[in-house]
C-alpha cells in the first residue's frame, strides 16, 4: 500500500472576503521508502500542496479531493487521530528554520516536545534526541539541549529540524525546500545528511524544491507543478532522457549546466501564472512554444505515459523534439 496518497487536491484560500483558488488538480503518490520531488516556479502551490497533507494550512482554507496516508483519510481524521499523525507518522522540515522554532525555548525543549507529548519517559526521549542529533552531524549534543536558537548558526538550526524530524520515527517526511536558506556549502552538506537518514531509515519522503536537478539528484521520482496542476511526473533517471513536457524541457534548459555550458541560458518566456489566473485550456499555454489552438481552449488530463504521467495534448508528437536548446523547434 502506497504510504500517501493525494488525489485530485483542490486548495482554495480566502483572500479579501473570497475564496481563491491556489492548487487545482494535484494527483500523486509515494511508495514506501520512495522519494518524490515536488518542483515548479515560485507561486506554483508546492508549499500549499505539502501543507494539505497535514492540514496545516491557513485558516479558512477550503480542500477539496482526497489525502490518504496509509489508506487512511487525512482529510476525514478527527482531532485525536491528526494529532496522532502529526506526532507518529509524519514530520516536516520547512525552509526557515527560525520561523518555525520558539526563540525563548531550549533546543532541548523543542526537541523533547513531542516526544514527551506522546507520552515517551523523559530519559529516553532525551538519549534519542541526542543519538539523532549526533547522527545529523551536530557536535556536542548534550550542550547543545541547553542552547537558545539564537546561539546557532542557520545550518546548525536547520540540522535541529531535521533531528526533530527524525527523532519522531515517522514513515513520511515532508521536507519543504530545506536547504534553500542557507548558503551553498551549507546547503550541500544539510542536503547530503538528509539525504542519507532518510535512506537509512527507509523514510518515504516529498522534497518540495524549486530545484529540478537537486530533486533528480535525491528523489525516485519527479512531480512537476505548474500554477496549481502537476503536469508532470516521471522516474527521476528519465527526466533528461525522455522529455515529454514542454514545462519541464523549459525548466530544466533554463539550468545553468556547470558541464557543458550553453550559449545562453534558455528562460522561459513570459511569466508563471497564478493559479487563479489560469483559464479554459492548458495552464501552460500562454508560455510554451508547442501551444496550437486546441491547448488554449481545452484543458489535459494528465495520463500515463511510459514509466510516468503527463498532462500534455501533445507529449507524444512531441517525444523526441523537445530539446535542452535555447529556441525549441517544432511549434506551429
Ligand atoms: N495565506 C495565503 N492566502 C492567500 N494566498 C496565499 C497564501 N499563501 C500563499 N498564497 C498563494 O498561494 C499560491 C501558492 O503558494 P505556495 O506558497 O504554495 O507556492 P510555492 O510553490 O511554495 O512557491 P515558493 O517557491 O515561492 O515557495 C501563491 O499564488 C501564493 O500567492
Ligand atoms: S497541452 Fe499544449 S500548451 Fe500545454 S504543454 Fe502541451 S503543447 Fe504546450
Ligand atoms: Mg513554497
Amino acid at each position: 500500500m502506497n504510504v500517501l496518497e493525494i488525489n485530485h487536491l483542490a486548495v482554495e484560500l480566502p483572500v479579501e472576503g473570497a475564496l481563491r483558488r491556489v492548487l487545482h488538480d494535484v494527483t500523486l503518490s509515494i511508495g514506501p521508502g520512495e522519494a518524490v520531488g515536488l518542483v515548479g516556479e515560485s507561486g506554483a502551490g508546492k508549499s500549499m500542496a505539502s501543507r494539505a497533507v497535514i492540514r496545516l494550512l491557513p485558516a479558512g482554507a477550503a480542500v477539496h479531493g482526497d489525502i490518504r496516508y496509509s489508506g487512511d483519510s487525512v482529510l476525514a481524521m478527527d482531532r485525536a487521530a491528526l494529532r496522532h499523525f502529526r506526532t507518529h507518522d509524519v514530520a516536516m522540515v520547512f525552509q526557515d528554520p527560525r520561523a518555525h522554532i520558539n526563540p525563548v525555548r531550549t533546543i532541548g525543549d523543542f526537541l523533547l516536545e513531542a516526544l514527551l507529548e506522546r507520552g515517551e519517559r523523559r530519559d529516553d526521549a532525551r538519549a534519542a534526541v541526542i543519538a539523532v542529533l549526533a547522527a545529523v552531524g551536530v557536535s556536542e549534543p548534550e550542550r547543545r539541549l541547553r542552547q537558545f536558537p539564537h546561539e546557532l548558526s542557520g545550518g546548525l538550526l536547520q540540522r535541529v529540524m531535521i533531528a526533530a524530524a527524525l527523532a519522531v520515527s515517522p514513515t513520511l517526511l515532508l521536507a519543504d525546500e530545506p536547504t534553500t536558506a542557507l548558503d551553498v556549502t551549507t546547503q550541500s552538506d544539510v542536503m547530503v545528511i538528509l539525504d542519507a537518514r532518510r535512506r537509512e531509515r527507509g523514510l518515504a519522503m516529498l522534497f518540495v524544491t524549486h530545484d529540478l536537478e537537486l530533486a533528480a539528484a535525491v528523489c525516485d521520482r519527479i512531480a512537476v507543478l505548474y500554477a496549481g496542476f502537476l503536469v508532470e511526473d516521471a522516474p527521476a533517471g528519465d527526466l533528461h532522457r525522455n522529455l515529454r513536457h514542454p514545462y519541464t524541457a523549459g525548466l530544466l534548459a533554463s539550468r545553468p549546466d556547470p558541464v557543458a555550458p550553453r550559449p545562453r541560458l534558455a528562460a522561459i518566456p513570459g511569466r508563471p501564472l497564478s493559479a487563479f489566473e489560469v483559464g479554459a485550456g492548458c495552464a501552460f499555454a500562454p508560455r510554451c512554444a508547442f501551444a496550437v489552438e486546441r491547448c488554449h481552449l481545452e484543458r489535459p488530463e494528465l495520463r500515463v505515459l511510459d514509466a510516468g504521467r503527463v498532462a500534455c495534448h501533445r507529449a507524444e508528437e512531441l517525444a523526441g523534439q523537445l530539446a535542452l536548446s535555447p529556441t525549441p523547434g517544432g511549434s506551429e
